[in-house]
């Protein structure tokens, strides 16, 4: 019996030892467990005479007490040590600042066409759309492109593998097919904008293949030039934020418009800065004019009793002009540096009333 005696003794050592909850399960098996110290000696019973039986089980009983408290103190010990550990390793500071989120800017080109939406909705226009692959009928038959006219050349145009000769697709040129589409749509008197993407095979500089344009169109019985220009020397006083925008109207040719016109914005380089509104050199922004009777009638209106006038933005030069930017090829880089110091905050759009700069 002394033999166990110093076992559990030894055991006990252990147990007051252990310093994590497997070894201490260890101990448990060895001590408590099926084949354990105490389970085989209360099993050996049977073969010990009966005059001793009662005193050595009385022993092995009192063993297995003192083995349990102490499994069970140990435990509780190490719970505790477990807990602390955790609460030490989880704890939060309630009172540090929230670490920010990286936040996603909006490109300038939305933030343009933001703006640009907000200024014309407040002068009654609605938005159009069109597809950015159209039909070489809308790009350019309908809107009064002769076939085989050195115009259709003019503008680079990419056309769509694979497409039959008699429906020919396109990357859209510009966003004057969404004229014709509105007219078809909606009829008129009318007064749209429609921004979108567009494509010529073109590449320097101050030109990217894929860039964006905003067509204007107001079409009723009585609209003329004049109208046309108020409403773009409004639109360019609410764009730029100045009360004196210097724009010259330069004659010139679209196959559909009828006078046709560019405009000019006044500017001036100063150090590397772009001034607005000085009158040294000369931007293009748009061009413009009278919508020609054959657009018209594409749109299935009659011409001798509807017109108005069209116009297509640059928004990238919009951009470059109001916001300092000098290099068109960055804008579609996707470069997180340029984004990040030339984008806008995508909860601040602009409206004409809370100012449209953020
Ligand atoms: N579509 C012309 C261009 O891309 C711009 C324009 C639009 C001119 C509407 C006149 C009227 O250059």
């Amino acid at each position: 019996m002394s033999e166990i005696a110093s076992k559990v003794t030894r055991l006990l050592e252990a147990i007051e030892t252990a310093d994590d909850a497997a070894s201490l399960e260890q101990y448990r098996l060895g001590a408590l467990g099926r084949k354990g110290l105490v389970t085989l000696a209360l099993k050996s019973l049977g073969g010990i005479p009966a005059e001793e039986r009662r005193e050595i089980g009385q022993t092995i009983n009192q063993h297995k007490a003192a083995l349990q408290a102490a499994l069970e103190q140990k435990h509780a010990v190490l719970h505790a040590q477990e807990r602390d550990a955790q609460m030490a390793h989880e704890a939060l500071d309630v009172s540090l600042p929230a670490q920010s989120t990286p936040m996603g800017m909006l490109h300038p080109i939305s933030q343009i066409i933001d703006e640009v939406s907000a200024i014309f909705a407040t002068m009654g226009f609605a938005i159009a759309e069109g597809p950015d692959i159209e039909s070489d009928a809308l790009n350019f038959t309908a809107l009064n492109f002769p076939h085989d006219h050195p115009a259709r050349e003019m503008h680079d145009t990419f056309y769509m593998a694979n497409s039959p000769e008699d429906q020919l697709m396109v990357l859209r040129t510009h966003t004057s097919p969404v004229q014709v589409r509105a007219l078809r749509a909606e009829g008129a008197p009318i007064r749209v904008i429609a921004p979108g993407r567009t494509y010529r095979s073109d590449h320097d500089m101050t030109h990217s293949p894929m860039f964006h344009q905003i067509e204007g169109l107001v079409i009723d019985e009585e609209t003329h030039f004049a109208h046309l220009k108020g409403c773009l020397s409004d639109f360019c006083r609410a764009f730029f934020e100045l009360n004196d925008v210097p724009l010259r109207f330069r004659p010139s040719f679209f196959p559909f418009t009828e006078p046709s016109a560019e405009v000019d914005i006044g500017c001036s380089h100063d150090r590397g800065c772009l001034i607005i509104g000085a009158r040294a050199d000369w931007m293009e922004i748009l061009g413009c004019g009278m919508v020609h009777p054959n657009v018209i009638k594409s749109g299935g209106l009659d011409p001798e009793r509807y017109q108005g006038f069209a116009f297509g933005l640059g928004i990238e030069r919009l951009a470059m002009l109001k916001y300092g930017m000098p290099d068109l090829r960055l804008f579609f880089d996707g470069d997180p540096h340029w984004t990040r110091h030339y984008g806008f905050a995508p909860l601040e759009f602009p409206t004409l009333s809370r100012g449209l700069r953020p």
